[in-house]
């Protein structure tokens, strides 16, 4: 006789629907569905004026597949774990706001070639694994400070991002267009398919650094620093082979995982699905959605969304936090305190930083909250320049890191990764670093449709300082 599976179950002799809803309760948390926040006020949303339409949007993208699979973002998750216990560090970098336009080869592989580049400098440092995270393959919708721009006398919707309109000061483009969802989720599935290619083959081999090259680095101020790297790579392989006890292989591929500001509801609810293990709701649009310092309000719709994926997932902190409404967003998005969980990114600005978060860090570890803190040093240090172009100086950026390394290290607590803004475009749009980018020089090369992003040197500087702070914690020299 074949016995069905429920016979084998310790609830065999419960009437049917029982072991499930235990199973359930355990997954899920209570009163929470996919779409369970729609019953709360959703910040930052377009207005789509035809529901017909976003319903037919909707239901498509439903039946697509998904993007990335529940193993990999557990993946994630267990790694998140370690660099909460200090044995792993995060590095999460990419564009302000990705552009369907830029959704070709050249972009993607270069932002590539800057975090792989950065990865190395930052391993000499930390001695761990380094996690990689990019702000990559969906990172399409943004908050805006305004509903509207003006323009002479005509006022338009704002642009929000490519996945819900288009940055033309036209009726036309600003219309809020549900079908660019489509176009959205797909030019993901692209630069995820180019970019685990990349992870998976040759091109990531740790033994041929020479693979990621960037056309301009050879005059680039960081060069000699990286050739010096580059020269002592043999040494670090054979550390992290032999004293990582990382097999050989394990060098020839990088882990990458990509992460996006999960703010058009209506997009992530229809990549949440059921995990065909059974083990609860995915999003399955990205392996770490965020939810931005706009959209982070106790009661909105954003929080109640985000607490019932099982997703890793982070949080922007800004200046105006409070320590109750911190620990408060803990205990909703991270219940029981599971490791790997939460990342808190905090962003208060190099001016603010030394006031705000000390009283932060204190309470969180008071209360024992399991959390991995990341400094985002660009978004408390946007700045405007007389000619109206956003920028942010690079002492600003590295002043805020430094003090985030040090506040953390006098409270026993742990910084635990960086989330930058860059590109490996050589761009010019923050000022300062050791090439001395002046104001003026903004206008050559200032490409950013929204926030001002690091250049490949600029990018590379802060890898090698973070790779000191973190040498000096664990009293090796570093590269320097
Ligand atoms: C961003 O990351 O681009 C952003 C808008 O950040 P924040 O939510 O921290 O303002
Ligand atoms: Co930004």
């Amino acid at each position: 006789m074949v016995r069905s599976l429920r016979d084998r179950t310790p609830f065999r002799d419960m009437p049917a629907d029982i072991p499930f809803l235990i199973f359930r309760k355990t997954l899920m948390p209570s009163n929470w569905t996919p779409t369970s926040w729609k019953n709360f006020v959703a910040a930052q949303q377009p207005k789509y004026e035809d529901s017909a339409e976003l319903e037919m949007v909707l239901h498509q993208m439903r039946r697509l597949p998904p993007l990335v699979t529940s193993w990999e973002v557990d993946r994630l998750q267990e790694q998140i774990a370690q660099a909460q216990d200090g044995n792993a560090w995060l590095l999460q970098g990419g564009d302000c706001a990705e552009s369907f336009e830029d959704c070709q080869a050249e972009p993607i592989a270069s932002k590539l070639k800057v975090l792989l580049q950065m990865s190395l400098a930052i391993l000499f440092g930390a001695r761990c694994r380094i996690i990689r995270v990019g702000r990559m393959a969906g990172q399409y919708a943004k908050p805006r400070s305004s509903d509207w721009e003006k323009q002479g006398d005509i006022s338009l919707p704002c642009y929000r991002g490519d996945l819900i309109n288009q940055s033309d000061f036209s009726p036309a483009a600003r219309r809020a267009d549900p079908s660019r969802m489509l176009r959205g989720y797909e030019r993901s599935a692209l630069t995820l398919n180019f970019v685990r290619a990349l992870s998976e083959g040759g091109f990531a081999d740790l033994h041929h650094p020479d693979n990621w090259n960037l056309v301009f680095v050879a005059e680039s101020e960081e060069a000699p620093r990286y050739q010096k790297l580059l020269a002592s790579l043999g040494h670090a392989i054979n550390f992290m082979e032999t004293v990582l006890q990382m097999p050989a292989n394990e060098l020839k591929r990088v882990d990458f995982f990509t992460s996006h500001e999960a703010l058009l509801l209506d997009y992530e609810t229809a990549l949440t699905r059921p995990s065909v293990r059974g083990v609860g709701y995915y999003n399955f649009a990205t392996h770490m959605p965020w939810i931005g310092e706009r959209t982070r309000a106790l009661d909105g719709a954003h929080v109640e969304y985000f607490r019932g994926i099982r997703n890793p997932v982070a949080v922007k902190i800004g200046p105006s936090v409070t320590t109750d409404e911190l620990l408060e967003l803990i205990h909703r998005l991270n219940p029981e305190n599971t490791p790997g969980k939460l990342t808190l990114i905090h962003r208060m600005g190099n001016k603010n930083i030394a006031a705000k978060l000390p009283p932060l860090v204190e309470a969180v570890t008071k209360a024992k909250k399991r959390v991995l803190w990341v400094c985002d040093p660009m978004h408390g240090n946007t700045i405007g320049t007389a000619h109206g172009r956003k920028t942010r100086k690079f002492e600003d950026i590295v002043g805020e890191l430094k003090q985030s390394f040090a506040i953390h290290r006098e409270r026993a607590s742990r910084l635990g990764g960086v989330h930058l803004e860059l590109t490996g475009e050589n761009v010019t749009e923050c000022i300062g670093g050791s090439s001395g980018l002046t104001e003026s020089d903004l206008e050559s090369a200032y490409q950013t449709q929204l926030d001002p992003r690091l250049n490949y040197e600029q990018a590379m500087e802060i890898a090698f300082d973070i790779s000191e702070e973190l040498a000096i914690i664990h009293g090796k020299p570093g590269i320097g």
